[in-house]
C-alpha cells in the first residue's frame, strides 16, 4: 500500500548562477516539475514549489577569475538573469532563493555544528597541491595536467574531460597551477569528510523501499554506489568563496563547505525563507518535519546520488539522537535523461546551447512549453528539433487546439450574439463520445506517476476530439436549416474550450488563462486556485450555462512558425555543426596545436603493439574504469582504461588493440596498469577504441 500524504513539497535542482539555463535544464527538471505543481493546485492540493541558485562552487571562481571580475558579479548577474528567464518560461516557483542568502548560511552552518558536535564528521590530514606565488590551495578544478589514463595534455584535476576519467590532482603528469605559472606544491591540510558509510544499512533500507515507486534509473545509480561500499566524502575546501566553517579554530580557517554539502540544504533555508514571507516563520516545518507531507526533488541524472544518498545522509546524520525537530526524507526523486537539442548534447563550454531567456526573446512560452513537455525525457534521452517545435507548434497548437477554440468563439460572437445558447445536460456531455471520468483519470495518472509526455499527448487528443467534432457538425450550415441544432453544437463546443482550459492548464497556463478570459470569465485560472477545491475535475462537467455571456472577442492563441522565423535559428545551428564537423574531422577553424615536435629517434622509442582483451572487468569505486587482461603474443598484460562508459566489458573482450607496451607500469586506483591502449574521441565526447585490422598480428609492432 502506498502512503498518502496531506500535502507536497515540490524541489528542483538548485542551477549554478554561473551561466543561463538552458532548454536541457528546462526540459529536465523545471518544466516538469511545474506541470505537476500546477497540476496539484488545479487539484486543490496544498502543494509548494522550492527552488533558487547554487551561488558557490568552483565554476562560479573560475567563471568569475577567467572574466576579471567578483564571484558576487557573477551570481548577482546570472541569478537575476536564471530567476527572470523562468518567470517568463511561467515556471510558477513559490519561492527562488539564493545560497549566497544569510539565512542559508545560518542553515548550512547549524547542520556542520550539529554534526561535528555528534563527533560524527572525520577529520584527515591530506596532501593538496598549493600554490605559493597565490598564496592558495587548490581545489581539483585549479590544477591541470596530463591524464595518466589517455595523456590528454589539458586534463582537470578533477576530470580528463577526453576520455571521462574522474581523477584526483595528483594523478595527473606534471601538474600545473591554473592561478599562476608556480609549480604546484603538496602541502599538508585538514579536513573534515563525511562517513557516508556509516549510514550505509539505513541508505540501503531507504532506497530497497523506494525501488518500486523510484525510476529505474535513481534505483540503479544507487544501487551501484552501495554495493561498490561507501566511502568517507571530503565536505571542506581551501577555498575564500564559500561558507566558511563555524569553528573558531586555527584548523578551521580559510575552509568553507563543500558546495554539495551547502546546495542540497537550501532547500531548507529557502522553504525557511518562503516560510518568513508567508509572516509565519515556523510554517516550514510543516513541510519538512511532518510525515504527511510528501516530498520530491526534481533532478537530472546527474544529481541523482547527492539527493538519493548524500542529502539524505546529511538529515540522518542531523536525526540523530533526535526525538524532536527531525526531518523527513523524499519520496520521490524524479531524475530526468537528457534532452539533446539538434541530435547532439548540450554544451555550455562549447556554446552548444538554446538559453531559455533568448528562446523566449522570438517564440512564446507555451509553445515551447507544450514541445518540450512532449520531447520529455522520462526513460531515455530525446531530441528537441526545430522541425519538430515547428510542427507542434503549427499543427498541434495552432491548427488543432486555437483553431478549434477561435472557430467556437468567434461563432457564438456573431451568430448567437456572444451567449451560451443552450444548456448542455449532463447525459449529453456523457454520451458525446468521450468518457469523462476515465480519460480525466489516465491524465491525471500520467501525472501523478511523472509521466508528462503522456500526459501532454492524452490531452491533445481531447483537443481533437474537439476539433473533429466541431468540424462534423458544421453549424455553419446547420443555423441556415436548424438553429437549435447548431446553437446545440456551440455549446457543447464552448463547454469543450472550457474543458480544455483546465486540462490544458498545467502544460500551457498562459494559453489557458487566456481561452478562459475569452470564455468570459473574470479573472483567470490561477485565481481559481485554492487548497480543497476541485477545479480540475470540473472539467469533468459542462461548466457553462445557457446565457452565460463570453468576452465578445477573440483572439489568436498561436501565430505559426514560417520558416522564415526559423532561418536565422537554422543557420546559427548549421554554424555549430559544422563547427562541430570540423572539429571531429581535425580541421578546426581556428588553429590546431600540436604537441611539440620530437625527433624520429624519439618516436622510435614508442613501442606500439596489437594486443587481444582476453578479459574486462569494471573497477571498483571507479566509474569510468576497465580493467583488462590483455595478450601481447606469449605475454599477459593488466591495463587499466578509462572507457567504460563506452563500452560494456562483454564487448570489449575479444577484440584486437593497439597497446603502448613499454609505458612505464602505473598505479591507478590502487591497481597497476602496465601499458595503454588507443582510443579516439568524437565531439559529442564518445570514445572510440582503435582496432587494428588483419589476422595472425597480435604481439606485433606497428610501424
Ligand atoms: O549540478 C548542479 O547544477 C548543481 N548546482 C545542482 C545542485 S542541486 C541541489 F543540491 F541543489
Ligand atoms: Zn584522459
Amino acid at each position: 500500500m502506498s502512503k498518502t500524504f496531506k500535502r507536497t513539497l515540490v524541489t528542483t535542482a538548485l542551477p549554478y548562477a554561473n551561466g543561463p539555463v538552458h532548454l536541457g535544464h528546462l526540459a529536465g527538471v523545471y518544466l516538469p516539475a511545474d506541470i505537476y505543481v500546477r497540476f496539484k493546485r488545479l487539484s486543490g492540493e496544498e502543494i509548494i514549489h522550492i527552488g533558487g541558485s547554487d551561488e558557490h562552487g568552483v565554476p562560479i571562481t573560475i567563471t568569475a577569475d577567467r572574466e576579471g571580475i567578483t564571484p558576487q558579479d557573477v551570481v548577482d548577474r546570472y541569478h537575476a538573469m536564471n530567476a527572470d528567464a523562468f518567470r517568463r518560461c511561467g515556471i510558477s516557483f513559490d519561492y527562488y532563493g539564493r545560497t549566497s542568502s544569510p539565512r542559508h548560511h545560518e542553515t548550512a552552518k547549524e547542520f556542520f555544528l550539529d554534526i561535528e558536535q555528534k563527533g560524527i564528521f572525520v577529520r584527515k590530514t591530506e596532501k593538496l597541491f598549493f600554490d605559493a606565488k597565490a598564496g592558495r590551495f587548490l581545489s581539483d578544478r585549479y590544477v591541470t595536467g596530463t591524464c595518466p589514463i589517455c595523456n590528454n595534455p589539458d586534463a582537470n584535476g578533477d576530470q580528463c574531460e577526453q576520455c571521462g576519467t574522474h581523477l584526483s590532482p595528483l594523478e595527473l603528469i606534471d601538474p600545473k597551477s591554473k592561478l599562476s605559472d608556480a609549480k604546484p606544491e603538496l602541502r599538508e591540510t585538514l579536513h573534515w569528510y563525511f562517513p557516508l558509510g556509516r549510514f550505509q544499512p539505513k541508505l540501503e533500507a531507504y532506497v530497497e523501499a523506494h525501488r518500486d515507486s523510484w525510476r529505474q534509473n535513481v534505483v540503479n545509480y544507487s544501487r551501484t554506489w552501495l554495493n561498490q561500499g561507501l566511502a568517507d566524502r571530503a565536505i571542506t575546501r581551501d577555498l575564500s568563496w564559500g561558507i566558511s566553517l563555524p569553528l573558531d579554530e586555527e584548523s578551521a580557517r580559510g575552509k568553507v563547505l563543500y558546495v554539495w554539502f551547502d546546495a542540497v540544504l537550501g532547500y531548507i533555508s529557502f522553504t525557511k525563507e518562503w516560510a518568513e514571507l508567508q509572516g509565519d516563520a515556523e510554517r516550514w516545518k510543516r513541510y519538512w518535519q511532518d510525515p504527511e507531507t510528501r516530498i520530491v526533488n526534481f533532478i537530472g541524472k546527474d544529481n541523482v546520488v547527492f539527493h538519493t544518498l548524500m542529502f539524505p545522509a546529511i538529515l540522518m546524520a542531523w536525526n540523530e539522537g533526535r526525538t524532536e525537530g527531525c526531518y523527513e526524507l523524499a519520496d520521490n526523486v524524479p531524475a530526468s535523461e537528457f534532452m539533446n537539442f539538434e541530435g547532439r548534447k548540450f554544451s555550455k563550454s562549447r556554446n552548444y546551447a538554446v538559453y531559455l531567456g533568448e528562446f523566449l526573446d522570438r517564440f512564446p512560452a507555451d509553445t515551447l512549453r507544450y514541445s518540450v513537455a512532449m520531447n520529455y525525457p522520462e526513460n531515455k534521452d530525446t531530441d528537441f528539433s526545430w522541425s519538430d517545435f515547428q510542427n507542434r507548434t503549427n499543427g498541434e497548437l495552432a491548427d488543432t487546439l486555437g483553431n478549434f477554440i477561435k472557430r467556437s468563439v468567434d461563432f457564438t460572437n456573431t451568430r448567437f450574439d456572444g451567449e451560451v445558447p443552450a444548456d448542455i445536460r449532463l447525459e449529453e456531455w456523457i454520451g458525446l463520445g468521450i468518457d469523462w471520468q476515465e480519460t480525466l483519470k489516465k491524465i491525471a495518472d500520467a501525472y501523478e506517476g511523472f509521466h508528462f509526455r503522456e500526459a501532454a499527448s492524452l490531452t491533445m487528443e481531447v483537443a481533437r476530439f474537439a476539433n473533429r467534432f466541431l468540424t462534423d457538425a458544421e453549424p455553419w450550415k446547420a443555423i441556415k436549416v436548424d438553429r437549435e441544432a447548431a446553437a446545440h453544437t456551440m455549446s457543447v463546443s464552448l463547454n469543450l474550450c472550457h474543458a480544455l482550459s483546465l486540462l490544458f492548464y498545467p502544460v500551457i497556463p498562459e494559453t489557458c488563462n487566456r481561452i478562459h478570459d475569452m470564455l468570459g470569465f473574470e479573472g483567470t485560472i490561477d485565481t481559481l486556485i485554492q487548497p480543497g477545491v476541485q477545479v480540475w475535475e470540473s472539467a469533468a462537467f459542462p461548466g457553462l450555462k445557457k446565457g452565460h455571456r463570453l468576452k465578445g472577442s477573440s483572439e489568436i492563441l498561436f501565430s505559426k512558425i514560417e520558416q522564415k522565423d526559423l532561418e536565422p535559428e537554422l543557420e546559427k545551428i548549421a554554424k555549430l555543426l559544422a563547427e562541430a564537423e570540423r572539429r571531429e574531422a581535425g580541421a578546426v577553424g581556428q588553429k590546431m596545436t600540436f604537441k611539440p615536435e620530437i625527433s624520429f629517434d624519439d618516436f622510435l622509442k614508442v613501442d606500439l603493439r596489437v594486443a587481444k582483451v582476453l578479459e574486462c572487468e569494471p573497477v571498483k569505486k571507479a566509474s569510468k574504469l576497465l580493467k583488462m587482461k590483455l595478450q601481447v603474443g606469449s605475454e599477459e598484460r593488466q591495463v587499466l582504461s578509462g572507457i567504460a562508459e563506452h563500452y560494456k566489458p562483454e564487448e570489449m573482450v575479444g577484440k584486437q588493440v593497439m597497446l603502448v607496451a613499454n609505458l612505464a607500469e602505473r598505479k591507478i586506483r590502487g591497481e597497476v596498469s602496465q601499458g595503454m591502449i588507443l582510443a579516439v574521441e568524437n565531439s559529442d565526447g564518445k570514445l572510440f577504441v582503435v582496432e587494428p585490422q588483419g589476422e595472425n598480428i597480435i604481439g606485433n609492432s606497428v610501424q
